[in-house]
């Protein structure tokens, strides 16, 4: 086969890859909701935390270590920080994971409590099941910053 052939097919077969691909997302598109619409935005969030507040306060396992904080200064950090994760128009101007956790001796059924009443809160504001493993899975990464014990 002529060495120009040769390109030419190599290009047509590269086109043809394209157009595949091109195929391919346009099948497969990426979530068209982001996690943050998912959760509600600011709002849909900040409603999450309240119902977070209120398990936590309930919870024996974690309740002792938040008394005496400022509730409102939580519920506003928290949310949004909780948007930022998300992907939300949010800056969180709060202390950083680990200054904020260090003295207060975190176990790992503590942190795991948290977690638990963070779904339990989303599942109370009908919040999808996959954007609840998401958000989760964007907060995974501060546990190095909040157990510590
Ligand atoms: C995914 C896990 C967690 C996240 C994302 C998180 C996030 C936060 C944020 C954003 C604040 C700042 C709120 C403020 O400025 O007042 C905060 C404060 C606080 N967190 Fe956590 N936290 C987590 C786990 C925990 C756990 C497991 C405990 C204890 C059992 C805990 C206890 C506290 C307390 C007591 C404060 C208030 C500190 C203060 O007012 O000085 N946190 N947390």
């Amino acid at each position: 086969m002529p060495h120009s052939n040769c390109k030419s097919m190599a290009a047509g077969l590269l086109i043809t890859a394209a157009l595949f691909l091109t195929g391919c997302q346009a099948l497969n598109p990426e979530p068209e909701t982001s996690l943050y619409q998912q959760l509600g935005e600011r709002e849909g969030i900040a409603d999450v935390v309240e119902d977070l507040l209120y398990l936590i306060v309930e919870d024996e396992r974690i309740n002792h270590q938040f008394k005496g904080m400022d509730v409102a200064q939580f519920h506003r950090n928290l949310t949004d920080q909780l948007c930022e994760l998300s992907g939300g128009p949010c800056t969180y101007t709060g202390r950083k994971m680990r200054e904020l956790h260090a003295d207060m001796a975190i176990t790992n059924t503590q942190f795991n409590a948290l977690a638990e009443n963070l779904i339990l809160a989303m599942e109370d504001n009908d919040i999808p099941t996959g954007a609840q493993n998401r958000l989760i899975k964007q907060l995974l990464p501060l546990y190095p910053d909040i157990r510590n014990l």
